[in-house]
C-alpha cells in the first residue's frame, strides 16, 4: 500500500488548555485532532465549537440510537462542522441510512463530514461476542458489519490493527479506514490489547491512524508527533 497515511491526535481530556495545545500541534504539522466523549461531555458544545472553529477535526461520539434520534443528533452536531463523525454500525441499516440522510441534509455539499462506521469495538473478543449472542469470529463480524454499513451509506470505517489489512483487501483502495490502537513500540500498549506501530498501520492500508496517550502523556508531545510522521510519511 503506498497511499499517504495521516495522523489524528486523540484529545482525550477534560481540560480546555490541553485540547488547545494539541490543536496547535496538529495545526503546526498539518494533521488533525479527535474529540471524543470524554472531552465533549466535560467541555460542552460551546467550548468545543470555540476550540475547533475553522479547524478540520474528527468528532468521535459513536452515535447509536433509533434512526430518528441519531438523525436529530447529527443535526445538533452540525453547528460544529466536523470533518468526520462516527456512528455504530450495530444500529443497523435503518439507522445508518438515517444518519446518511441527516449528513446530506444538515451539511452543505462542500462541508459534509465523512460518515464513519464503528464495527466491533476492540475491547470485544470472541468470548464477549458469544455472551451477546454472536457466534461469528470478530473478523467475520467486522466484515459483515462493514459491508452492510457501506451498502447503507457510510464513507469509511473505524477498525482495529487486526482488521485493517483484510478490510483494505476486501473493500479496495478508495474506502477511508481509520485505525486506533497504535503504539510506537509493541511493548508499551496501555490497555490496548492488540497494537500496531505507525509504520505497520501504513503498510496495512490505514488512511488515518488515531494516537492518544503515546502523544498526550509524553513529556515532549511534538517530538513524538514528528517520530510518528516520519514513520507514516517515510
Ligand atoms: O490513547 P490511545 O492511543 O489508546 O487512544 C485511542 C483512541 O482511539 C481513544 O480515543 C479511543 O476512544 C479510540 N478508539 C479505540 N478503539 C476503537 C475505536 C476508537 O481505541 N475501536
Amino acid at each position: 500500500m503506498t497511499q499517504k497515511t495521516k495522523l489524528i491526535i486523540a484529545a482525550d481530556t477534560k481540560k480546555f488548555a490541553e485540547v488547545k495545545t494539541w490543536i496547535e500541534i496538529a495545526d503546526e504539522t498539518g494533521q488533525m485532532i479527535k474529540i471524543g466523549m470524554e472531552c465533549m461531555y466535560a467541555l460542552g458544545l460551546d467550548n468545543i465549537k470555540n476550540l475547533t472553529k475553522n479547524k478540520r477535526f474528527f468528532l468521535d461520539l459513536k452515535l447509536h440510537d433509533i434512526p430518528n434520534t441519531v438523525a436529530s443528533a447529527i443535526g445538533s452536531l452540525s453547528v460544529l462542522n466536523p470533518s468526520m463523525l462516527t456512528i455504530h454500525t450495530l444500529g443497523g441499516e435503518k439507522m445508518i441510512k438515517a444518519a446518511r440522510e441527516a449528513v446530506n441534509n444538515y451539511f452543505e455539499l462542500q462541508q459534509r463530514p465523512l460518515l464513519l462506521g464503528v464495527t466491533v469495538l476492540t475491547s470485544m473478543d470472541q468470548s464477549n461476542l458469544y455472551s451477546i449472542g454472536i457466534e461469528k469470529t470478530p473478523l467475520d463480524q467486522v466484515l459483515l458489519l462493514a459491508e452492510m454499513a457501506l451498502e447503507n451509506g457510510v464513507d469509511g470505517l473505524v477498525c482495529s490493527p487486526q482488521e485493517v489489512f483484510y478490510l483494505r483487501e476486501r473493500l479496495g483502495k478508495e474506502i477511508s479506514l481509520i485505525v486506533p490502537g497504535i503504539r510506537l513500540e509493541r511493548l508499551a500498549s496501555d490497555d490496548q490489547q492488540r497494537v500496531m506501530t505507525p509504520k505497520e498501520a501504513r503498510q496495512a492500508g490505514a488512511s488515518w491512524i488515531v494516537v492518544g496517550r503515546p502523544i498526550t502523556k509524553a513529556s515532549d508531545p511534538r517530538k513524538i508527533v514528528h517520530t510518528i510522521l516520519e514513520q507514516i510519511q517515510g
